[in-house]
């Protein structure tokens, strides 16, 4: 059996890494295209090396441009790779750009998809990415879910049971791998009492004057709290080019993106995230740290319904007064949802390999 995997961004990464790693324990045939939708060194390069990825057999050097622009560049430079290596099936990872640019390559030239967390949907077609995961999951023959939420959306599209497989988290496939070596390091000086920064989704970064108003909430956070904030390139770029400061004397630090290990040191100890990112709630389900998602929705229900993860939506006031009841002690106690237990990558392999003989 030959395996072709497709990655391009950050978030793919980390889902990755327990697939590659479990065929290979398995003597898969794979190959490894990047389409590098992702280029800067702390955006991609670095977890490949912490992760223990090998280089990428093809590096499709798309870089950044519109999601058409993207888009199609990537799926005019994969084609003939996908033609030359004629894989048995390409495996595709959540939900960015490069996910569904293979996911439609492969579909008009008959080459199967397997989609590695599929089902997921926040119901918000105005995010880019919810778009990505509709088509995607139309277009792949196995369909690998994080959650029973996700089978559920997917039968209720009408996609047939068969291809449907309940597998697990396999972010938390790397989390359970990676967590002893990052609890021995801690790469930035912090207090015993910090919060945690990302925000990167353009619904929060390209609306200025919302950005504007979260900063100003940041720096009330960071007068009662340390507020670390490791800033991704797109947001970077919208405070430098909104004329918004990026360092902070007091309480709100900024820093460069970090790498894995770094970023889960530091979300391990963390009094509490603030967050957009999907795999950051995730993340913070799984280790039982209070979570407060400036997002109006999420395509990861359990989080909330089960873990330490609450939607803030853009409720500035609650956003504050949930970090002082955390900071008094008083926040929801989550648990951990059924198979994010470390194996789900070994679940996909079983049904891979049951699914040639
Ligand atoms: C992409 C994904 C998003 C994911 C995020 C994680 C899509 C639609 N979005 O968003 O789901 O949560 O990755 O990071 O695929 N840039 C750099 N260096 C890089 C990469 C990007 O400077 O290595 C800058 C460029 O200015 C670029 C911008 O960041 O235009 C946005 O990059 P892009 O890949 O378009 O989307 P992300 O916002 O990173």
């Amino acid at each position: 059996m030959h395996i072709l995997h497709v990655v391009g961004a950050r978030p793919n990464f980390m889902k990755l890494a327990p697939v590659y790693r479990e065929l290979a324990r398995r003597n898969v045939q794979q190959t490894l295209v990047h389409t590098g939708q992702h280029y800067d060194a702390n955006m991609s390069d670095v977890f490949f090396r912490e992760l223990e990825i090998p280089s990428p057999d093809m590096n499709l050097n798309v870089g950044s441009g519109s999601h058409a622009q993207q888009t199609a560049e990537i799926m005019s430079r994969f084609e003939p790779v996908v033609l030359r290596c004629k894989p048995d099936m390409v495996l595709v990872y959540g939900d960015v750009n490069s996910t569904v640019a293979a996911a439609l390559v492969c579909s008009k030239l008959m080459i199967k998809v397997g989609h590695v967390e599929a089902g997921l949907r926040s119901f918000d077609s105005s995010m880019p990415e919810e778009i990505n995961r509709l088509i995607t999951d139309r277009l792949s023959d196995l369909l690998f879910t994080p959650s029973q939420d996700a089978n559920d959306n997917l039968e209720r599209e009408g996609v047939t049971v068969d291809k449907i497989c309940l597998v697990g988290n396999v972010m938390i496939d790397t989390l359970t791998r990676m967590l002893p070596a990052a609890r021995t390091r801690m790469p930035v000086d912090v207090p015993e009492r910090y919060a945690l920064v990302t925000l990167h989704r353009p619904s929060n970064v390209d609306d200025i004057p919302w950005l504007s108003a979260m900063l100003g909430v940041l720096h009330k956070v960071g007068e009662q709290v340390p507020v670390l904030f490791p800033i991704h390139p797109r947001t970077r770029s919208r405070l430098l080019s909104a004329g918004l400061h990026v360092s902070a004397p007091n309480g709100l630090r900024f820093c460069e993106p970090l790498s894995y290990l770094d970023f889960l040191a530091l979300q391990a100890r963390a009094t509490l995230v603030i967050t957009d990112s999907g795999g950051i709630q995730e993340e913070t389900t799984y280790l039982g740290i209070p979570c407060l998602t400036v997002r109006e929705n999420t395509e990861r229900p359990v989080t909330v319904h089960i873990g330490t993860n609450v939607l803030l939506g853009r409720d500035l006031q609650q956003l504050l007064a949930t970090v002082n009841s955390i900071l008094n002690g008083d926040f929801k106690r989550g648990s951990i949802p059924p198979l994010w237990d470390g194996l789900a990558a070994q679940r996909i392999a079983d049904r891979l390999l049951a699914t040639k003989q």
